[in-house]
């Protein structure tokens, strides 16, 4: 991704979060320590990865789908690209926090491998109180082509 795609990210991200990133956020990830990915489908942003690469670990901050888009497989194929690409480059482990009210994404990290590792308690902001946040972890080898 890059900053000419930030219109088609924010629409996005939008309609993926209650409390969605600002586009300040966004511009801050346009670095080389982070992994920010996109799928486009027809033309159209689709969906889109963002991690950070800390030493040998790399941390999945966002992953988005766009809300017609779901439930055809572009979260899954988004989080593979993402595996491949950091197991190539030497990076162990991927780690992740997830709302633990978010089913679908856990579902989709289960069915990856990942496993719960931990939680943070109130680490997300959830209308005026806050929610826990599940750690999921995925231990990356260079095997991890698919
Ligand atoms: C989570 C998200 C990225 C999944 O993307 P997606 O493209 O719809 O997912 P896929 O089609 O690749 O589905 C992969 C698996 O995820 C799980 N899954 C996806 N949507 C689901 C749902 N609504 N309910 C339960 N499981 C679901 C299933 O295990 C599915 O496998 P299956 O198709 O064999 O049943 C998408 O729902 C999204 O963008 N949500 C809003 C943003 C968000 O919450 N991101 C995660 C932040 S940690």
């Amino acid at each position: 991704m890059c900053p000419d795609d930030l219109d088609e990210i924010l629409e996005l991200e939008r309609q993926g979060y209650a409390t969605p990133w600002s586009e300040q956020v966004f511009r801050d990830c346009f670095r080389a320590d982070y992994r920010f990915r996109g799928i486009r489908v027809a033309g159209k942003l689709a969906g889109y990865s963002i991690a950070a690469c800390i030493v040998d670990e790399i941390h999945l901050l966002n992953l988005c789908v766009g809300g017609r888009h779901r439930k055809s497989g572009l979260g899954r194929r988004l989080l593979r690209h993402l595996v491949t690409d950091a197991a190539k480059e030497g990076m162990t482990r991927l780690l992740l926090e997830v709302r633990r009210s978010n089913h679908a994404a856990i579902s989709l990290y289960r069915s990856e491998g990942l496993a719960v590792i931990g939680e943070r308690p109130g680490y997300y902001p959830d209308g005026r109180g806050r929610e826990d946040a599940l750690v999921m972890s995925l231990e990356l080898r260079l095997s991890d082509d698919v």
